[in-house]
């Protein structure tokens, strides 16, 4: 099936703020995550059958400094510090991914910065 996208300003945020002033991102904006440790955005995402799905991040990070953020899926920890490598410029976007195991209907993604300066700038997560 073709890929469903949830944009990160329409998503569930904790620490953070809806922004659009760096180009190029998708829908109206991204989430650029507080620079705190614990800055987080949760989506509530859907599975059309349980088993592994592949998540597709987009983000920004300006910075030349890794911006690693723990992925929860349903509550427990996927996935530990993605990393986050600087993209160069706060306009350049790019995808990273990561396989993660699902279930059926409605779960719960929730990005969780683990480091001082934040999450990356976030634009949406694609499965
Ligand atoms: C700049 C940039 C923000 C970004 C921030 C950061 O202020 O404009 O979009 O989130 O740096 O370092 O996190
Ligand atoms: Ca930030």
């Amino acid at each position: 099936a073709a890929p469903v996208r949830y944009e990160a300003e329409s998503a569930t945020i904790s620490q953070g703020v809806v922004e659009s002033n760096h180009a190029g991102f998708s829908g109206t904006g991204f989430v650029n995550f507080d620079n705190v440790a614990g800055s987080s955005v949760e989506f509530s995402v859907t599975a059309s059958k349980a088993g592994e799905a592949k998540l597709t991040f987009r983000y920004a990070n300006g910075t030349t400094d890794n911006r690693p953020v723990d992925v929860n899926v349903n509550g427990g920890l996927a996935v530990d510090e993605r990393a986050f490598a600087g993209t160069g410029a706060w306009t350049t976007w790019t995808s990273v991914t990561n396989t993660v195991q699902l279930n059926a209907g409605v779960n719960t993604i929730r990005l969780t910065a683990t480091g001082a300066t934040g999450g990356p700038n976030l634009d949406y997560v694609e499965l």
